[in-house]
């Protein structure tokens, strides 16, 4: 049987060139075209050396594939999909242009007005853990950003089991290829380089759909979140941490509510291959070049607050491996297949 071809459009970014890596080792699809702007026309091994046994050349516009992956940066990318679901082409978008539900959120947090607000109510949240049956019969995935994955996950069990009070600090941190490969002043060796900074105080723009996630979550109290992302010195990893307070009369401050915690956090995640609810808090380099997510619980005795920290890869399980795995779900394929790869360690 003839395998299911993809593409990549816009391979030379690191979300399209980690699609690259981990599409080449799939064993059920095979990567059969791939797009670039300025590199159109160069052979893919010419322009990432590591991925020379991938035998493509580089192209202006994607060919004929039964599923598109578009690693585009936002606004553009949406203008690549539509024309592909037009021709009956099902895409996973890496971007975030099929993220939000409601229109008018493009232009107050993107600064543009959404071109097919339409297909906003039909594309699905490509976060597995949480919309697994949508995710099956759907034929537009809006792949759900690296911070709000680290973020959404570590929220969702406390959240649906009514736990925590909707005030909610995250603070994460990520390394500079979360800030994508092309040249900034920013992201400069010398710059990033044993330093640590925080962004986007007045609200970045993966605010808006963690907020739409955990509120479809517990929608009868809607959460206010304080969202604080840092840029640090490290190539890939998330680290995220999340403090919010107990609500009265549910969990005891003790032990034993530690301990209950976590239960509900390994019930919640029990079939769920990617997600690991961990004794001790997770590193970063635990998840590096994997797509898994890793999870802490412990409660703040002092306080009361619950802290939970989570540990993604910002380019797998925050991008490139959770777009195959909704890729997998899509086909009806085991979920982890092409996905099974230990991290790298150290
Ligand atoms: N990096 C992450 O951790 C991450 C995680 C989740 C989601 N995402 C999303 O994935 C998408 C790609 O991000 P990335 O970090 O991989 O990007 P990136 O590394 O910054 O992408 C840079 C590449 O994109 C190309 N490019 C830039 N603007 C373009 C345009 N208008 N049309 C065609 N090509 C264009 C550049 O091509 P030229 O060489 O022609 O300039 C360059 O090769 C974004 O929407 C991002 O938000 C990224």
């Amino acid at each position: 049987m003839s395998k299911t071809k993809v593409g990549i459009i816009n391979v030379t970014g690191y979300a399209g060139i980690e699609l690259a890596r981990l599409l080449h080792l799939h064993p059920e699809v095979e990567l059969t075209s791939v797009t670039g702007r300025s590199a159109a026309g160069k052979k893919l091994g010419d322009v990432f050396p590591h991925a020379a046994s991938i035998n493509l050349t580089i192209e202006p516009e994607l060919g004929d594939v039964d599923i598109a992956f578009s690693a585009m940066p936002h606004k553009d990318s949406a203008q690549a999909i539509i024309p592909l679901l037009n021709k009956g082409v099902k895409a996973v978008d890496i971007s975030a242009d099929f993220r939000l539900k409601d229109a008018s959120e493009y232009d107050s947090w993107y600064g543009f007005t959404h071109s097919a607000p339409q297909l906003l109510k039909e594309a699905v949240y490509g976060l597995p853990e949480l919309h697994r049956t949508d995710i099956t019969a759907a034929r537009l995935i809006a792949n759900p950003g690296c911070y709000p994955t680290s973020a959404i996950l570590a929220l969702a069990p406390a959240i649906k089991e009514d736990i925590i009070e909707p005030d909610i600090i995250i603070d994460s941190k990520s390394g500079v290829s979360g800030a994508g490969r092309s040249l900034r002043l920013g992201s400069h060796y010398s710059e990033v380089n044993e330093d640590i900074s925080a962004y986007a105080l007045g609200g970045h723009r993966h605010l808006p759909e963690i907020t739409q996630e955990i509120a479809l979550l517990r929608p009868q109290r809607p959460p206010r979140i304080t969202f604080t992302p840092h840029l640090t010195p490290m190539t890939r990893g998330i680290l995220t941490a999340c403090y919010i307070a107990l609500s009265p009369g549910k969990i005891t401050i003790d032990k034993n509510g530690e301990e209950k915690i976590r239960e509900i956090y390994r019930t919640f995640y029990q079939n769920e291959p990617f997600v690991r609810v961990l004794e001790t808090p997770p590193h970063t380099k635990y998840t590096w070049g994997s797509n898994s997510c890793l999870i802490y619980t412990t409660i703040d005795m002092r306080t009361g607050r619950l802290i939970v920290i989570s540990c993604i890869d910002n380019l797998v399980k925050g991008a490139a491996g959770q777009a195959i795995q909704n890729m997998n779900i899509m086909l009806g394929l085991p979920e982890v297949t092409g996905l099974e790869a230990l991290a790298i360690f150290p």
